[in-house]
């Protein structure tokens, strides 16, 4: 039976990481004879473009409908006159919440070949494996909001059903992996935050009693990611927390480019994505790293495809590739060569074991 697997390229890199994703994921789908059927549509500034709207119907009917959906990247400057209402952002943030795709997996995962991309110490950087798993459909992204020409407001909302779903969805990945499990709010000070404690702290108990289970402060979250990277295993928070700290981690690896991220909710299709934006500065240039779109394109394997061999085999090719000093610009060290986004995507496509 064949899987339909719409493509959302989007704005700025989006459209160019996306295609490079798309030949991996084609490549594998006639090796391993996954019978992955491609469609494209409209997203974002590409959407408002074209028919007015950032998330068209026949968009969001398309992704309702399909096996699984990638997604490059949306917005840019040219959008930034539009009215907020439809923003090139808000076309994502819909259609996130429109498939109930309420966790958002990061995985954070150093390279060895890459330590000299980041700019912490190697040393603090061995065997850092981490899984950020961002709550993704509701808090400030989604509260109640307003704002006149003097006054604004944007508030967190959370009811304890969206806690216990998606610290259930972290924790089940935590007991599959090294057992330890941290929670990150703003306890202190936030009433959502006090409500997610308790929440988090009866799941894991009453659920998982075997997890090692940790709290922190988003703010000393922050700071422990860059001092003890390496303890994390599974990290869980709310939307907001959860954007902020990834773009953080993927220091870690050395780049904003090298990280994928899986959309998922309860059994519909998963939206797939890297977690870096559009990057405007340097669109239509083959100049973006397509490494985390690519990653994605792997877990889309593994998590909408139940195909985790090839899953497998696609991080195996990217990991070669980046063993082999194949670098894109934003992780080529000082005076080394770099190669573009096309001739990247080649070279993963050359290493593929399938
Ligand atoms: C991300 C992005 C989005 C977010 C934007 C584009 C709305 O930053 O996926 O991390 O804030 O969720
Ligand atoms: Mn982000």
């Amino acid at each position: 039976m064949s899987r339909p697997i719409v493509v959302l390229a989007g704005d700025g890199v989006g459209p160019e990481v996306a295609a490079q994703a798309v030949r991996v994921l084609e490549t594998v789908s006639a090796r391993a004879n996954l019978d992955l059927r491609f469609e494209h549509a409209l997203l974002g500034g590409a959407a408002i473009d074209t028919v007015g709207s950032p998330l068209p119907d026949e968009t969001l009917a398309a992704c309702k409908s399909a096996t699984a959906i990638f997604l490059g990247a949306v917005g840019g400057p040219k959008w930034d006159t539009v009215a907020p209402e439809i923003r090139p952002e808000v076309g994502l943030l819909g259609l996130r919440k429109a498939l109930g795709l309420f966790a958002n997996l990061r995985p954070v995962k150093t390279i060895p070949a890459l330590a000299a991309a980041s700019p912490l110490k190697n040393e603090k950087l061995d065997g850092v494996d981490i899984v950020v798993v961002r709550e993704l459909t509701g808090g400030i992204y989604f509260g109640q909001r307003a704002r006149s020409e003097t006054e604004a407001f944007d508030t967190c909302e959370y009811t304890v059903g969206e806690i216990e779903r998606v610290c259930r969805t972290a924790a089940e990945l935590a007991a599959a992996r090294r057992g330890r499990i941290t929670s990150i709010d703003k306890f202190n000070v936030l009433d959502t935050s006090r409500l997610w404690r308790e929440t988090a702290t009866r799941v894991f108990g009453s659920e998982f009693p075997d997890l090692e289970v940790e709290h922190l402060l988003v703010d000393a979250a922050a700071m422990h990611l860059l001092s003890r990277p390496a303890d994390f295993d599974v990290m869980v928070t709310e939307n907001m927390f959860g954007d902020i700290l990834t773009d953080e981690a993927s220091m870690l690896a050395g780049s904003m480019g090298l990280l994928p991220s899986a959309s998922l909710g309860d059994g519909g299709p998963g939206l797939y994505e890297p977690i870096h934006g559009s990057a405007p500065d340097i669109a239509g240039r083959d100049a973006a790293n397509p490494c985390g779109a690519i990653l994605s394109a792997a877990l889309l394997l593994r998590h909408s495809c139940g195909a985790d061999e090839a899953a497998l085999a696609v991080e195996t090719a990217v990991d070669a590739a980046l063993r082999d000093g194949i670098r894109t610009r934003d992780i080529a060290a000082a005076g080394e060569s770099a190669v573009g986004t096309i001739e990247f995507g080649q070279a993963v496509i050359e290493r593929l074991s399938l």
